[in-house]
């Protein structure tokens, strides 16, 4: 079945066609991400207005690249939760003007699992139950995958997300928006044993608490003078810290479940320091580990098309009352 993706969670306006699950046919971002940095983070209102004027593109376009015709679709995808309301309503309205249009089912599904399977379309070998851990800009969560239909929260941060954290600690130290692979850029060269920052846990073990850490990196920056060869030093201990924390619950996690892979998704899943540390640790464990490519991590609408065209076989369903 040929399944079309719609994605509007955050500032970015995502349309994808995905054929039989997996195999990626168009996958078009615009991104509102420019009109933003000047502000240090998103603003809402900009964002949702801007994918209201580029969502009829973005789809135009995507139909173009796949050479299908929209009377191919056999099923609209769209992200219903979580993210920002006027965004969300934007990508909502949108799949069901389309869906009623071509009469065909809607259906809406969760953007964080979605980072999840974002795994399949690059990974044919697969096999679940796995552990998945998700980092993005809005969240840093653990789960298990007994299946894609089936999907239980193991652990999830008590306050910022770990993309949260590193745009944090990145506008702190006046490196820009978004921070992530500004701050990954500048690390590299820096000693990431300089300062030790501890990443504190929460009451679960398999919890995550970030925010304590942004705040050692404020104070560490009030105390010492700012120089170039500080600031490598800083960023690469601040990511190494962040990095060490989401490698041992992981792991811990898949011990606890007994399973051999372990997934990971999200913008943060991009940086290169983490996937090193990962790979290398997993591999010590017994444990398969599986990233996107880089461009799936990243908030996209083939991951939707994907995720939704899975369940969708497994029963999951929406109606036209579909809401955030
Ligand atoms: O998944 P995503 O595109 O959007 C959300 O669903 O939130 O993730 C965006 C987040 C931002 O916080 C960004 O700074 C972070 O991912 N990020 C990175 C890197 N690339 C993106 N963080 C660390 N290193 C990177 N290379
Ligand atoms: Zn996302």
């Amino acid at each position: 079945m040929i399944v079309l993706g719609v994605e509007s969670s955050c500032d970015e306006t995502g349309v994808a066609i995905v054929k039989n699950e997996k195999e990626v046919l168009a996958n078009v971002v615009a991104t509102s991400l420019k009109l933003h940095s000047r502000h240090g983070g998103v603003i809402p209102e900009i964002a949702s207005r801007m994918q209201l004027e580029s969502i009829a593109g973005v789809f135009t376009e995507a139909v173009k690249i796949a050479k299908i015709t929209p009377e191919q679709i056999g099923l609209v995808v769209v992200t219903s939760h979580p993210g920002l309301p006027g965004s969300l309503m934007v990508g909502i309205s949108f799949a069901k003007a389309l869906a009623l249009a071509l009469n065909k089912p809607i259906l809406g599904v969760n953007h964080i699992y979605s980072h999840v399977y974002a795994n399949l379309l690059c990974h044919r070998k697969i096999k679940l139950p796995a552990v998945a851990l998700v980092v993005s800009g809005g969240h840093t969560s653990l789960f298990y995958i007994k299946d894609f239909s089936n999907i239980q929260v193991l652990g999830q941060t008590r306050d910022d997300a770990c993309g949260e954290a590193f745009d944090k600690v990145a506008k702190i130290m006046g490196l820009g928006y978004p921070g992530g692979p500004l701050l990954e850029k500048i690390a590299k060269g820096g000693n990431s044993q300089k300062i030790k920052f501890a990443c504190s846990g929460a009451g679960n073990e398999l919890d995550f608490s970030f925010s304590g850490i942004k705040t050692a990196v404020l104070y560490y920056l009030k105390d010492k003078k700012k120089c170039i060869k500080l600031n490598k030093d800083l960023a690469a201990s601040f990511q190494e810290s962040a990095v060490n924390v989401l490698v041992k619950k992981s792991l811990l996690a898949c011990k606890r479940k007994k399973v051999s892979n372990l997934l990971i998704g999200g913008g943060v899943a991009a940086n290169r320091c983490l996937r090193e540390k990962f790979m290398a640790s997993a591999k010590l464990a017994g444990v398969h580990c599986f990233f996107p490519d880089n461009k799936l991590c990243m908030d996209n609408a083939a991951m939707i098309a994907g995720f939704g065209a899975n369940i969708y076989k497994h029963g999951a369903r929406s109606d036209f009352y579909l809401d955030m």
